[in-house]
């Protein structure tokens, strides 16, 4: 019998614009002096000199309407407001973790956990690192590892999973530290620093094997775990057919626990979550969120904020949703494509990545390729990127050195459900302007260098 053709059909928002937000077009000599007033950091420009702000996806999401509506019923209690045991039920529900404690960003779970878990010289192995997780592991006394395969290092390498953790290099560093000295294995899924890669189901389980055995502990950077949860099942076989939500509580069953930055997958505006099966941990975060956040039933949210949450937490969970997502991502990366601009492959899931090493090959990483370019496509045309090159890895602790990472990359993130297709198309087009104009482009120096993440605050000045 002859196969039925499929219908060609573009993916599409399963949504439509109710309230717009205006935003201001600005002429090439404004830009050029708002970046320089910016010291070229495109953090410290003004929001309002923004065109197109594809900075973060963080916090940066358009809520839906029973999102707002849900805000209306915030229960403003100080002590067990409604909104929070609403919230409580559903990371029950979805994440399948019995304790909960509401925190007000991601960073504040991770300096919790930190503080928890980590005795000084222990050490922490992660896939890939993140900037504000490695630093919290590392003040509070750790040596973060990297145990990332090879390949999420290379942005032209296809690989399916580079967020894979190489179990062989795990299992090296247990038996070189000790597992006693292993705080915990800190897994993220995407990896954020790498392209937005997510690792999988298969890899998890070995990973998890692998803990089991030497009796270490795994937590969750689930920041991002719904698109990890989407390449699972379009990419490894044997979950094609399994919802997203069934997925998800697979991949946080092999977890100790998790804390997630409840404004990506959440669509939120500001929000996180720490979650655990282990009752001692949550007594102790319970403990301490009422020091550094608020009390154990708001953590630095209002009633509010936790009902936008729960609310998010069943809408991140649809599969059209997280489709039209992704969905937006890729288009935006056949488009570089069609300009044969260089970037993180495969195309990952919350933003494209810019090799800049590739892109500006005359400039050298000392002179911070990737900085640069993100300031050159905001001069350009206002569009906002980020820098996630050697600014953002920092400096050595012992030496004091750069950090030099092999990716230097202009990450350019799309938030969720707030941009068109045609203000993607304005973002290639801009991008493959600069492109075509690059080897005209000097680096920059550093004249500003905050102590702490650096990216955030950093100056720079154009080279002569
Ligand atoms: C993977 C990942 N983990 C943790 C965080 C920290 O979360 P927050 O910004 O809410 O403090 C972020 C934020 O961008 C992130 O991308």
């Amino acid at each position: 019998m002859a196969k039925k053709k499929e219908k060609k059909r573009s993916w599409a928002e399963p949504f439509k614009i109710k309230v717009v937000e205006p935003i201001k077009m600005t002429t090439r000599e404004h830009r050029e002096k708002a970046m320089k007033q910016a010291g070229y950091n495109t953090f410290l420009l003004k929001s309002e000199d923004v065109y197109i702000d594809l900075l973060t996806d963080s916090g940066t999401n358009a809520m839906s309407d029973r999102q707002w509506a849900g805000m209306m019923l915030g229960d403003e209690a100080y002590a067990g407001s409604k909104n929070f045991y609403y919230l409580e039920s559903n990371v029950k529900k979805y994440y399948g973790m019995p304790y909960f404690v509401p925190m007000h960003q991601g960073r504040a779970a991770e300096h919790i956990i930190s503080k928890i878990l980590i005795k000084p010289g222990d050490y922490v192995a992660g896939n890939m690192y993140f900037t504000t997780t490695k630093l919290h592991q590392e003040l509070a006394g750790a040596t973060f590892v990297d145990v990332i395969i090879k390949e999420a290092h290379k942005p032209s390498n296809t690989h399916k999973f580079k967020g894979n953790i190489d179990i062989q290099k795990l299992e090296d560093l247990i038996n070189k530290v000790g597992a006693k000295k292993l705080a915990y294995i800190s897994m993220a899924g995407p990896v954020n620093m790498a392209g937005g890669q997510p690792f999988s189901m298969e890899n998890l389980k070995a990973v998890r094997k692998l803990a089991k055995k030497y009796g270490v502990k795994m937590w969750f950077d689930a920041t991002r775990v719904m698109e990890n949860a989407y390449f699972i099942k379009v990419r490894e076989k044997g979950y094609e057919n399994k919802s997203l939500q069934v997925i998800l509580k697979e991949m946080c069953s092999y977890f100790d626990g998790l804390w997630v930055s409840a404004k990506k997958d959440l669509m939120v505006n500001i929000g996180g979550i720490f979650a655990t099966r282990s009752k001692k941990v949550f007594d102790a975060a319970r403990n301490m969120v009422v020091v550094y956040e608020g009390l154990h039933t708001y953590g630095g949210l209002a009633g509010r904020d936790m009902e936008a949450m729960a609310r998010g937490m069943e809408e991140m969970v649809s599969f059209d949703n997280i489709k039209a997502r992704v969905g937006q991502v890729e288009y935006l990366g056949n488009r570089l494509k069609e300009f044969g601009i260089p970037f993180v492959k495969p195309i990952g899931g919350h933003a494209i990545f810019l090799d800049a090493k590739a892109f500006l090959p005359h400039i050298p990483q000392d002179e911070f390729p990737a900085q640069t370019l993100a300031a050159e496509i905001y001069i350009d045309s206002g569009v906002r990127t980020m820098e996630r090159g050697i600014v953002s890895a920092g400096r050595n602790k012992k030496t004091g050195e750069h950090n030099y990472p092999k990716l230097e990359l202009v990450r350019i993130t799309l938030p969720r459900r707030v941009y068109t297709q045609a203000h993607i198309d304005v973002t290639a087009e801009s991008v493959a302007e600069v492109f075509e104009n690059r080897k005209k482009i000097k680096g920059l120096k550093m004249v500003y260098e905050p102590a702490y993440l650096r990216f955030f605050q950093g100056r720079f000045e154009r080279l002569k």
